[in-house]
């Protein structure tokens, strides 16, 4: 079973897909984290971002081992590491370099300790028009940009990172512009996604609505 989660940041992708990866032992892909990994890579080797071919030759050079290597810096998650993958991801060579990559992985999808999932779910930005068009469920998870950025300037606080709400909500709402205007894959539903809006919504909320939703389909696959 493949599923794809796709939406702007902090909208509660990461969340669910955890919480349903498990139950339904499922292989989970935060695809961003593969655009953090380049992005970031750029920027503490000092190269501008907007160098498309450098990009490339990065993008290229990308593997599972280096992408886990740099997720553990302080920038990786960070504005830094979000704006950077935002703009190397808007680089159509780039996309195109990384696009096997993130494929392969539903056909052999493993766990981190190597042993087989029963299938994979998707968590990005174009997984359910893109990368996955025939996945079995598709998602898009959003909610107001104010919420989301609430979230994410929470999150940054209790990992002990300095900035403002106010930072967080312009960074957002530069990310959610170039994610959505870029010219290719650009973020937006599947047409067969099942849209939802978490804005009112706790966690426990979004797992119970999506899990029924998971389970209302599966009965209809089998
Ligand atoms: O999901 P996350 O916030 O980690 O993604 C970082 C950035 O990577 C996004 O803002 C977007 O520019 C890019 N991305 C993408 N396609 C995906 C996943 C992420 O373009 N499937």
């Amino acid at each position: 079973m493949i599923i794809t989660i796709d939406g702007p940041a902090a909208a509660g992708k990461g969340t669910v897909s955890k919480v349903l990866a498990e139950r339904y032992r499922l292989a989970y892909f935060d695809t961003g984290m593969i655009y953090r990994a380049v992005g970031l890579e750029m920027v503490l080797s000092g190269t501008d971002l907007t160098d498309e071919k450098a990009a490339l030759k990065f993008a290229q050079d990308m593997t599972f081992e280096k992408m886990m290597a740099l997720s553990v810096h302080p920038d990786f998650r960070s504005d830094i590491g979000g704006q950077a993958a935002s703009k190397v991801s808007a680089m159509p060579d780039v996309r195109q370099a990384l696009l096997k990559m993130q494929q392969n992985f539903a056909l052999n999808p493993v766990f981190a300790d190597g042993t087989p999932a029963e299938g994979a779910i998707y968590d990005g930005r174009d997984t359910g028009t893109v990368i996955c068009p025939h996945a079995d469920i598709k998602f898009f998870v959003t909610a107001s940009t104010e919420v989301r950025a609430m979230r994410r300037f929470k999150e940054f606080v209790a990992k002990g990172m300095d900035t403002t709400y106010e930072k967080v909500l312009a960074d957002m709402i530069a990310r959610d512009k170039r994610d959505s205007e870029r010219q290719v894959a650009p973020m937006k539903p599947a047409a067969d996604a099942i849209l939802i809006d978490t804005s009112d919504m706790d966690a426990a909320t979004e797992i119970d609505v999506v899990s029924k939703l998971v389970e209302e389909k599966l009965s209809k696959i089998a």
